[in-house]
């Protein structure tokens, strides 16, 4: 017990790399110029020529390298560490994924390099598809999309344009409220009307709700599943059944998918159309904006109206682009998406095989269940149910001192780990939400399971100690909310 992780952060008392700057330091070292050097201000104008020309530090090259690597100890990554995010899947990323996709003939191709030059390229492309299908269950893929919502925005397109070419005028698209933040979204985007549905008490879509909200109106449900608790619709043929009776589609948000790989697939249980997030399942590297991959995946029904192109093989057995696909819903991104997103994806499919696959998501649910029962007697659980890659905790005890879940993970930063999820998923008020993935053993585990119980003391001995966390890092509690609306992303120099 209490034993700590790391100090957070390697204080160097980091200034600005403008306040480094001096006058004719440079980190460059050119040959003479050979010709004459243009006028600039003849060129430019000579009253504009301050408000193009930026106002660049003047450093040296050793300056800028370790300027940026003192404050590169400031981010916690996932490779420092494990990094509980639920929802996000923040799994170590193996260096080879990395190696191949930096190969020439792959970071280096020209994305409008003719067919006949990128055969090994279209391959893996191919071959990727083929691979997400068979652990999937669908018929058809785009590996377009480059993000999660990106996919579920194609999805949703795509039923539309289905819906449509039948004559019907469905409006709702219904949506549980464990689903992820996205689904209402794309749904929205799509031109669709929300409606939610209730969860029942075990954290599941409640299928008397559904059976009522699932009018000749509704196009599609939206289910994440596992859902945002970390629980598997265990109703999940039942409530394919009452959607498709009543002439709906089910759409799965299947960005948790790392915890049902070789375990079963959503093409056998119902599903007409769904996403992935390679870059959390398949262990492609995210965060902070990208680039991702969210393939969008189908039934045989849907499969005229994917993104085009799509890779196929043509009459002479060569990879090829297919545009020719005159219902599709049009391009959802520039050229195939992130094609080196979707090369370390293919990478780590194939390094691991088919048992590799099932093992990885057979540790995923061992490790929340892990956590889950190390921690039970600590934290509150809203839902007490087997969960599957994450797991859900509130602060409901810790409440009864006053204290936030903020004050919960702003602590878990003094004992070295970057926090969980805090506050979502929406139905558990005060909902801490944790996702340890395969990729952590039980050493890392152990570490965060005794900090978290620390903390649980901490808050009956001294909960000013979380109320005022954190202690040990570079910069102290942040103000949240001025952070987020009013952000100082620019450096201006003082006059
Ligand atoms: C369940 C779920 N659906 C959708 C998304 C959206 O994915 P993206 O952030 O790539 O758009 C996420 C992201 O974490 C997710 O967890």
């Amino acid at each position: 017990m209490g034993i700590r992780k790391s100090a957070p952060h390697v204080t160097q008392n980091e200034r600005l790399i403008f306040d480094r700057s001096a006058p004719g330091r440079v980190g460059y070292d050119l040959p003479r110029l050979d010709v004459p050097s243009p006028n600039l201000e003849s060129v430019l104008g000579s009253d504009n020529i301050r408000d193009l020309i930026p106002d660049f530090p003047e450093v040296s090259e050793m300056d800028v390298v370790r300027h940026f690597t003192r404050l590169s100890t400031w981010n916690y990554s996932i490779d420092a560490g494990l990094y509980p995010l639920g929802s996000c899947t923040m799994k170590y990323n193996p260096r080879i994924n990395e190696r191949v996709a930096r190969f020439d003939g792959i970071a280096g191709t020209h994305p409008l390099a003719p067919e006949g030059l990128v055969q090994g390229n279209l391959e893996m492309l191919k071959t990727l598809a083929d691979l997400l299908i068979e652990i999937t269950g669908m018929d058809a893929v785009s590996l377009q999309p480059p993000a999660g919502a990106s996919g579920e925005l194609a999805g949703v397109m795509m039923i539309r344009a289905y819906l449509t070419e039948r004559g019907s005028s469905r409006k709702t698209v219904l949506i549980p409220d464990s689903a992820h933040g996205t689904n209402p979204a794309s749904a929205v985007i799509a031109g669709y009307a929300v409606e939610s549905l209730k969860s029942d008490s075990h954290g599941c879509v409640s299928l008397e709700a559904l059976q009522a909200a699932m009018t000749e109106d509704v196009a599609a449900l939206m289910l994440t599943n596992p859902n945002t608790l970390g629980i598997f619709e265990k109703n999940i043929l039942k409530i394919s059944e009452i959607v498709h009776r009543r002439g709906g589609l089910l759409y799965m948000d299947g960005a948790n998918v790392n915890a049902l790989m070789g375990l079963t697939r959503p093409g056998d249980f119902g599903v007409d159309v769904m996403h992935l997030n390679l870059h959390k399942t398949l262990s492609t590297p995210h965060g902070g904006g990208g680039p991702g991959a969210g393939p969008v995946l189908v039934k045989k029904i849907l499969e005229p109206y994917l993104p085009y192109p799509t890779v196929s093989i043509n009459a002479e057995g060569k990879y090829c682009f297919d545009f020719d696909r005159p219902h599709s819903i049009g391009k959802v991104k520039a050229f195939y998406g992130n094609f080196t997103t979707l090369v370390r994806a293919l990478c780590y499919v194939l390094a691991n095989g088919a048992e590799g696959l099932k093992e990885v998501s057979s540790v995923a649910i061992l490790n929340a269940n892990y956590i889950k029962q190390k921690l039970r007697n600590q934290y509150d659980l809203p839902y007490d149910e087997p969960v599957l890659h994450e797991v859900v905790f509130s602060n409901k005890r810790q409440a009864r001192h006053d204290l936030s879940v903020m004050d919960i993970a702003k602590r878990l930063m003094d004992y070295g780990f970057h926090p969980p999820t805090v506050a979502f998923p929406l139905i558990v008020p005060g909902a801490l939400m944790i996702e340890p993935t395969e990729t952590e053993g039980r050493e890392e585990l152990d570490l965060f399971i005794d900090a978290m119980k620390s903390i649980a003391d901490e808050a009956e001995t001294n909960p000013d100690l979380l109320r005022h966390a954190p202690h040990t890092t570079r910069v102290k509690r942040l103000d949240e909310v001025q952070a987020a609306r009013r952000p100082v992303l620019r450096w201006k120099r003082q006059i």
